[in-house]
């Protein structure tokens, strides 16, 4: 049956429409693709194929697969999704490269705006010695992460903190950062001006939300917040990543050196894109 709706999907000019078609037949009918393939000739209910149609109409206003399914991979690990976090980008799997080689040993990690948590979770699930901190103003957000850290077995490393960027510090957790500070801040935040965000592709403004995206009047916002306390929650030495939209690396280097963060570097993305800013706190305060 999935084959008709890759038809209908076709028609209407969805690029994946085969894939698409086949992933949601097979989630709404509870197979999986060798299964689909196997099952073909069999009957399905009305209650199956009104199972099926849901979600294929769901796919034909915009909603992506990864938000109909709920889940989405990242770095290799699966991540649930709900309606508060926004669905980690490929993009993104660049910080966490860099993340992953600039902890140091048995490091220390302060993720801010942990969405789906998959940063931090990425990194941690590589780093064995290391451990963390998440926050994110959404309690949606942060319940899911907590289920994607517990769905990816580093729940023992990787504590929460609800609130505004690094004021969830003073809220109550339990004091990671030894009171020393950390060794890496990492942030993926909000980084589109608002009144982007507004001329964003339909499928993007009606489900991603809107918390996730909009960066303020300039859509660098977030990151006057992190340039400004990087310095204060960092050890001497440590490092701070933030991911940037493709015309910020100027704008966003520029902030972290007035507050005064040392060896400044744009890093690039396999599309030769600037994506992700690394800054160094390389004295005492
Ligand atoms: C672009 S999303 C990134 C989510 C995730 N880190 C990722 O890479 O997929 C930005 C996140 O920042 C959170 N956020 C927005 N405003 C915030 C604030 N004032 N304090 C803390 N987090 C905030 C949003 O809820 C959202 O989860």
């Amino acid at each position: 049956m999935w084959r008709g709706w890759r038809d209908v999907l076709g028609r209407l000019g969805f690029e994946t429409a085969a894939l698409d078609a086949k992933l949601l037949t097979g989630h709404a009918l509870g197979l999986d693709a060798l299964a689909l393939a196997t099952r073909e000739q069999e009957q399905v209910s009305d209650e199956q194929a009104a199972n099926v149609a849901e979600l294929l109409q769901r796919r034909m206003t915009g909603e992506s697969v990864a938000r109909i399914l709920g889940e989405k991979e990242f770095y290799g690990l699966p991540f649930w999704l709900n309606v508060a976090t926004l669905e980690p980008r490929p993009d993104t799997e660049l910080l966490v490269d860099l993340a992953i080689e600039a902890l140091p040993q048995g490091g220390r990690l302060l993720d801010l705006g942990t969405g789906t948590g998959c940063i931090p979770i990425a990194v941690l699930a590589n780093r064995a010695d290391a451990e963390g901190i998440a926050t994110d103003i959404a309690l949606d957000a942060m319940t899911m992460a907590r289920e994607n850290a517990e769905r990816n077995g580093v729940q023992g490393r990787l504590e929460f903190a609800l609130g505004n960027w690094f004021e969830a510090l003073d809220l109550g957790y339990s004091g990671r950062d030894g009171g020393e500070g950390f060794d890496l801040i990492t942030s993926n935040p909000p980084y589109i001006a608002s009144d982007v965000v507004e001329t964003l592709d339909p499928e993007v403004r009606a489900f991603d939300p809107r918390l996730a995206l909009d960066g303020g009047p300039d859509g660098l916002g977030p990151y006057r917040i992190i340039a400004a306390g990087a310095a204060r929650h960092l050890k001497p030495g440590g490092q701070v990543l933030v991911e940037i939209g493709y015309d910020q690396g100027e704008s966003v280097s520029a902030l972290f050196a007035e507050h005064g963060l040392t060896e400044i570097l744009v890093h690039k993305d396999l599309n030769g894109l600037d994506r992700v800013i690394s800054a160094h706190h390389l004295k005492d305060e």
